[in-house]
């Protein structure tokens, strides 16, 4: 079985849908450890109730990031994962750290990349007027949010909206497509090679799986 650690910040609602997803035998991979940069996210409360490993490394102890991410490697190390998943880790990672774990690292991200990189994805989708949002899980690469996109799920944005309506909508799609996605690499059915992703030996489209036919279904 592949082994797995998640990489958290925050709520974790993407750990939890990974973790039912888990228990449910929809991901046939182990989920090995969770890490958190913040000793307070309460991702490590649902890692704890599903009896998963738990580190906290809190950045506020390294004074530059080199130094921090060298301490990551060793702690994720700990765990001998084949994956890593970036489910809310809200840090920006080195050179160093995405070369040790190049091929083997997933992310999500709450926008329909290459659109709204960076933060405050929600707020800047509404400001621009769009009608149509979403989520996009991508291999992670030295680029920030730029990494080759394996599968994105669109959601509408209303006239009535805000912030919060708008990512609760989006939420509910990322808890659908990370589990999917994690099973495929896990299934070794998804792998990253010279700069694309690929799924059961095919390059995916520039935006990811199925983004050319949206009647495919997912399997
Ligand atoms: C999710 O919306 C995820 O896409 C986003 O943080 C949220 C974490 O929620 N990630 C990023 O913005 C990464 N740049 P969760 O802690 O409930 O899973």
């Amino acid at each position: 079985m592949m082994r797995f650690a998640v990489l958290v910040s925050g709520n974790g609602s993407n750990l939890q849908a990974l973790m039912d997803a888990c228990a449910a035998g929809r991901i046939q991979g182990e989920l090995v450890g969770v890490l958190s940069n913040r000793p307070d996210a309460f991702a490590l409360e649902r890692a704890k109730a599903a009896g998963i490993a738990t580190q906290v490394l809190s950045n506020q102890a390294f004074s530059d990031r080199d130094s921090y991410d060298a301490a990551l490697i060793q702690a994720l190390e700990t765990w001998q994962p084949d994956l890593l998943v970036m489910a809310g880790f809200m840090r920006i990672l080195t050179p160093a750290f995405v070369q040790h774990f190049a091929g083997r690292m997933l992310n999500i991200h709450p926008s329909l990349l290459p659109k709204y990189q960076g933060v405050k994805t929600h707020a800047r989708a509404i400001a621009a007027g769009d009608t149509v949002h979403g989520a996009t899980v991508h291999f992670v690469t030295e680029e920030l949010d730029g990494g080759p996109i394996v599968l994105q799920a669109r959601v509408p944005i209303f006239p009535e909206d805000d912030e919060s309506s708008l990512a609760e909508r989006v939420l509910s799609q990322e808890h659908q497509l990370y589990p999917l996605v994690v099973n495929w690499f896990c299934q070794q059915r998804l792998r990253m090679q010279d700069g694309q992703a690929w799924l059961d030996g095919q390059p995916l489209p520039a935006l990811g799986y199925a983004s050319d036919d949206e009647d495919l279904a997912l399997s």
